[in-house]
């Protein structure tokens, strides 16, 4: 089985090696020429563990390639994918829709057999729709299909090779059938390990994917809320967390605290659901509402900060952490975006450390920030600690040597990653989220 992927972002690349893992033929398509001239030269565009093998492994067996252009990669292929970025429309948060829309026409314009055009792009409910009434008039035998792709970055190999679910949206009739029989075949490995397969509307399937990310969303912050809500009452949120989530129907993941979630999906991901539904007429006052408590949390972490040192200016900040969580480079709508600039703006010297992120990182936060080769010497002659994602190298250091490299005795763990006793015990003035 041949098929093509359209985008080597991070759902791509990871998409398209995994595939290719599963026996599969994979073309991937990418119009950014260094991305295509790394991945050709053997090195990555991103960091995601495991998958600089993946993609050796199979470009060496000959199942993965590479293309710049979209004739000889679709050639052949019974499906070709949408990986395209949904990111936010500049200035009133819808989905961005304009590269899938473009991609679709162009897999339509360039296609010479029938196949299967399939979304794996987050796209609103209606995009499926609409790319119908785009190609169709274009290559009448091409079907349509939504397979929304549900993958965490820093855990994605393994998520997409033991999803939860597979979710298929297909249309009705018999383009409909042809799509969701080939991309059962595609899927077949996932049968052996009972992988359910959703297969529904393409206008289910994409609500499937916003309520999903939606739900998640809210459920990370409603354990913020609750660790506010402990500090105050002088209860401890990951007890609180624990007593809640093993709770069958409630669940234990999601419920740790933080400085607010971030991330390419899910700031964007809810304000387009929002959008959508302000279109619709229909009120989604739970996702406004976690929307608009994330965006002010991510300021109060910095205000926390600000007051502890009050005042500010002219002390120097190391913040451990920049990524919105371990495991990635991307630094797509991080915590760090909005806390940083804040430090900043209060005459704060900020020097950063990210074991992952600080390429892109340089490219996104002010000039001002300097950045440190280690975690130990970004806390050098430090006031202040602000440690914002919890890399697991963070997490073996001891509270001695922390506290023996900084000069002020002020840490905010804004993901609990130490034990607040001992970080007391070293000498610190500890700050960490939900716990007495
Ligand atoms: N990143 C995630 O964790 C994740 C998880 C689930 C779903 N998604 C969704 O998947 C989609 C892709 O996300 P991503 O993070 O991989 O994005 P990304 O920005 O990392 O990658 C998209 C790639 O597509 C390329 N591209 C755009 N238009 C093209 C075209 N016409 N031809 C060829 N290449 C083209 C871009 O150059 C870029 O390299 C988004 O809709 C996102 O919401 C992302």
């Amino acid at each position: 089985m041949k098929i093509a992927i359209i985008g080597a972002g991070y759902v791509g690349l990871v998409s398209g090696a995994c595939f290719a893992e599963f026996g599969v033929d994979v073309a991937l398509v990418e119009r950014d020429a260094d991305r295509i001239t790394a991945l050709r030269q053997g090195r990555l565009p991103i960091y995601e563990p495991g998958l600089d093998k993946l993609v050796a492994d199979n470009v060496r067996e000959g199942r993965l390639s590479f293309h710049e252009r979209m004739a000889p990669a679709i050639e052949g292929a019974e499906a070709v994918f949408l990986a395209v970025g949904t990111p936010s429309r500049r200035g009133d948060g819808h989905a961005d829709l304009s590269h899938v829309f473009a991609a679709a026409e162009e897999v339509a314009r360039t296609a010479t057999h029938p196949l299967t055009l399939v979304t794996k792009s987050t796209v609103p409910v209606g995009t499926g729709r609409r790319i119908i009434e785009l190609v169709r008039p274009i290559r009448p035998d091409i079907a349509v299909a939504a397979n929304p792709e549900f993958l965490r970055e820093g855990a994605a190999i393994g998520d997409f090779m033991r999803p939860d679910r597979v979710v298929i949206g297909t249309e009705p009739g018999e383009r409909g059938e042809r799509a969701l029989a080939t991309l059962r075949r595609l899927y077949r490995p996932l049968y052996l390990i009972e992988t359910p397969i959703v297969a529904t509307s393409i206008e289910t399937a994409e609500v499937i994917k916003y309520a999903a990310n939606s739900f998640l969303a809210m459920k990370i912050t409603f354990i913020n809320e609750i660790a506010n809500f402990c500090e105050r009452a002088g209860a401890d949120v990951h007890d609180v967390a624990r007593g809640i989530g093993l709770d069958g129907r409630i669940g234990r993941k999601f419920l740790h605290p933080g400085p607010g979630y971030g991330g390419s999906c899910f700031p964007k991901d809810t304000l387009a659901f929002l959008r959508t539904a302000e279109e619709l007429g229909v009120p989604l006052r739970l996702v406004e509402t976690t929307i608009a408590i994330n965006e002010a949390r991510k300021i109060e972490m910095a205000e926390r900060v600000l007051a502890a040192l009050n005042p500010a200016a002219g002390r120097r900040i190391a913040v451990l952490g920049l990524t919105f969580k371990p495991e990635t480079d991307d630094m797509r709508e991080a915590p760090a975006l909005v806390i940083i600039p804040r430090l900043l703006a209060a005459g704060a010297e900020v020097v950063a450390y990210d074991p992952e992120g600080m390429g892109q990182a340089r490219a996104l936060l002010p000039a001002a920030v300097s950045y440190a080769e280690t975690a130990m010497a970004c806390l050098a002659g430090a006031d202040c600690a602000v440690l914002l994602t919890e890399w697991n190298e963070f997490r073996a250091l001891p509270p001695e040597r922390l506290k023996s490299a900084m000069r002020g005795n002020l840490f905010f763990d804004f993901r609990n990653v130490y034990d607040p006793a001992a970080m007391r015990a070293a000498g610190f003035r500890y700050m960490s989220l939900g716990r007495p």
